[in-house]
């Protein structure tokens, strides 16, 4: 069963930074961007590689840099080779100024 878990304070997350997190052994990614927030799991879809190491945000766009895939900041969607598909997102919401992500 899916449940919202708080990850932090919407004002305390740097924007346009990956910022990784864990909920039960696994590994997360939040990318805020204003009063917006996405959540995505760690792992590049290329390969599986955690963006939390080789990822970085460029010109609003979240780039792997183990083969140069790129990906929508907001939904995850793919933009370039090699990755074919999305990253795996996940819903979040903000309440009383605290990000909370369903996992
Ligand atoms: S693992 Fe990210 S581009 Fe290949």
């Amino acid at each position: 069963m899916k449940e919202w878990i708080a990850v932090g304070a919407l004002l305390d997350m740097p924007e346009n930074e990956i910022i990784p997190f864990s909920h039960l052994s696994e590994d997360y990614i939040l990318i805020r961007r204003g009063d917006s927030v996405s959540a995505f799991v760690d792992l590049c879809s290329h390969q599986a590689i955690k963006l939390s190491e080789f990822g970085e945000i460029q010109q609003g766009v979240l780039v792997c840099h183990a083969h140069g895939a790129a990906f929508d900041c907001h939904d995850g969607r793919e933009l370039c080779f090699p990755a074919t598909e999305p990253l795996q997102s996940r819903p979040t919401r903000i309440t009383a100024g605290q990000v909370e992500v369903q996992i």
